[in-house]
């Protein structure tokens, strides 16, 4: 297993992957990627994927294994086999099994489009706009057993407009994203963190 190479998983068009593989390219997150794994034949993340040669790149398709177990397993298969530590969502739209979560306990990252905890699930954006929240944001965590209830690494703030909408709203939320993502992948492989309890001290005291 390479201490820095990271495989990600994602569902859908891909723009936290493609900031992922930029910040990579130019020096500015000290990461590789191993591998990069879709549920979804024709998510944007697997042409990005290809269009940056990564190295391995591929689609297993849920509906070709028995249950939800049996496809993480899969998907752990190849995490495993490319060498990778750090499994990392971006925009990844399927739960984990709690098998696949103990396996890879304490390195899987994922990045929600809400403060958590407030607004966990696949509706974030939605749930936070008809709450009538002032600001949102986004949050960088470990993932464990609790939907989106993980360790927290990183989160970043971004006002909410009266006149928003679903997209414009995620569309700001994407902007803080693009920036938070690489960035705390880049402090999780050089600064390192440590855990109490689920408080995340980075090592640097920061
Ligand atoms: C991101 O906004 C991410 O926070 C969200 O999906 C989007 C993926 O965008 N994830 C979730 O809602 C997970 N519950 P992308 O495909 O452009 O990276």
């Amino acid at each position: 297993m390479q201490a820095r190479r990271i495989a990600v998983m994602a569902s859908g068009k891909g723009s936290n992957l493609r900031v992922i593989l930029d910040a990579v390219r130019q020096g500015r997150c000290p990461v590789e990627v191993g591998l990069v794994l879709s549920d979804k034949a024709d998510a944007g993340a697997l042409a990005i994927a290809r269009a940056a040669q990564v190295p391995r790149v591929c689609h297993l398709d849920p509906r070709d294994y028995a249950d939800r177990a049996a496809f993480d397993a899969a998907c752990a298969d190849r995490i495993e086999r490319a060498g990778c530590r750090w499994v990392v969502l971006a925009g990844y739209m399927r739960i984990l099994s709690s098998s696949f979560v103990r396996r890879f306990a304490g390195r899987i990252v994922n990045i929600h489009p809400s403060l958590l905890p407030a607004f966990p699930g696949a509706h974030a954006v939605e749930d936070a706009l008809a709450y009538g929240v002032k600001v949102s944001g986004c949050t960088v965590h470990l993932v464990d057993e609790v939907l989106d209830g993980g360790p927290i690494l990183a989160q970043a703030v971004v006002p909410v407009r009266d006149d928003d909408d679903r997209a414009s709203l995620h569309a700001r939320i994407q902007r803080e994203e693009h920036r938070l993502y690489p960035a705390t992948l880049a402090r999780m492989v050089t600064v390192g963190f440590d855990l109490d309890g689920r408080v995340v001290r980075w090592r640097d005291g920061a």
